[in-house]
């Protein structure tokens, strides 16, 4: 079997009455393990009584913050300050991405895991056996900054977002240190914050003729410490919770956030790696931007010492982050590889 060249070019085509075979690999318990009583206790977090609340009213939504993260993994954040004005420039800078013609958006298709700049369909097409209905453009925004140069102002727009997604990022770190005692310089530190890596992935998941067959990313967890994700108006991000998943029906205007690999490294497993995976439809495209901030590529990451005792050893060994991503995106996705450095 041979890879079209991307979802959008087999879904525009609109000769489609049926997913080929590559693509059936829906997981077997969904839809029915999805349960919509748990969808109204997602919990929220308001940004806005971080950054300027008083110091009793931040010091509760820091606590919640860190029930969200040790309960769910996931949680949405409202007041964030992020203009809408960037979020939809973002959204039509994507789009017009994808509507270039496949030979210039192939310019980045096909390359090694690691580079800056990818384009793709699937995840990782060299070792799945399996098609994932989406195509993806992935750029890491920092320390250094990649942008593709077409369409024409799509760098001055991805700056843009990278830079706001990265305030509420290390906003949201700090309430997480705070809610576990953890000194926010020294875990800035550790973690080489100032240089932080940050990577912006734009999903695209055109209508799929059979999606119950078919699926756009399947269950997995992200690499880094938070994941902030965006979407255009379309649903399909579920999050798994206990031996549930949750359809997430995100308020206007808000950011899904889960917690990364990395989370659960450094707080020696409080606060999980949340398992999640995008369902399609067969209707309207979607489309959703996830920004993951993670730690400085040539940093070690360990369990910090203050949350390792002789009742709770060390659960993880120690991986320098670069190696840990270049495993992670070189691997096929459906899998929870944090399992992989438990010590
Ligand atoms: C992701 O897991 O990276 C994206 C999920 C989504 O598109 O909702
Ligand atoms: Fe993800």
């Amino acid at each position: 079997f041979s890879l079209p060249h991307s979802i959008k070019h087999l879904s525009d085509s609109g000769a489609l009455s049926s997913v080929p075979p590559h693509y059936a690999c829906r997981d077997p318990d969904a839809p029915s393990d999805v349960d919509p009583t748990l969808e109204g206790q997602i919990p929220t977090i308001d940004l806005s009584v971080l950054t300027e609340g008083d110091p009793a009213r931040r010091s509760e939504m820091v606590r919640q913050l860190g029930l969200a993260c040790e309960e769910w993994g996931f949680f949405v954040v409202v007041n964030h300050g992020v203009p809408e004005t960037v979020r939809e420039a973002m959204f039509a800078a994507a789009q017009g991405f994808f509507d270039l013609e496949e030979e210039e958006k192939a310019e980045h298709s096909g390359k090694h895991v690691m580079d800056p700049i990818r384009y793709g369909t699937s995840f990782n097409t060299k070792v799945e056996d399996v098609g994932y209905w989406r195509d993806y453009l992935k750029m890491v925004v920092h320390p250094a900054f990649h942008s593709p140069a077409k369409p024409l102002g799509f760098g001055e727009v991805l700056g843009q977002y990278a830079a706001c997604t990265r305030v509420v990022g290390m906003e949201l770190l700090r309430g997480i240190w705070e809610s576990l005692e953890l000194d926010e310089g020294y875990m800035n530190n550790a973690l080489g914050l100032d240089a932080c890596f940050q990577v912006c992935t734009v999903n695209l998941y055109p209508p799929c003729p059979q999606p119950e067959l078919a699926t756009g990313l399947p269950p997995h967890s992200d690499h880094g410490l938070l994941t902030l994700l965006r979407q255009n108006g379309v649903d399909g991000l579920q999050v798994k919770h206990g031996s549930k998943w949750v359809h997430v029906k995100p308020p206007p205007n808000s950011f899904l956030v889960n917690t990364g690999d990395h989370m659960e490294i450094v707080t020696n497993g409080r606060y999980k790696s949340v398992l999640h995976r995008a369902v399609i439809n067969g209707r309207s495209t979607r489309m959703s931007i996830a920004t993951v901030v993670a730690p400085s590529p040539d940093t070690v990451v360990e369990p910090v010492a203050q949350l390792v005792s002789s009742e709770r050893p060390a659960m993880y060994r120690g991986v320098r982050y670069r190696e840990y991503l270049e495993h992670q995106q070189g691997n096929k996705l459906w899998e929870n590889i944090v399992q992989n450095i438990q010590s």
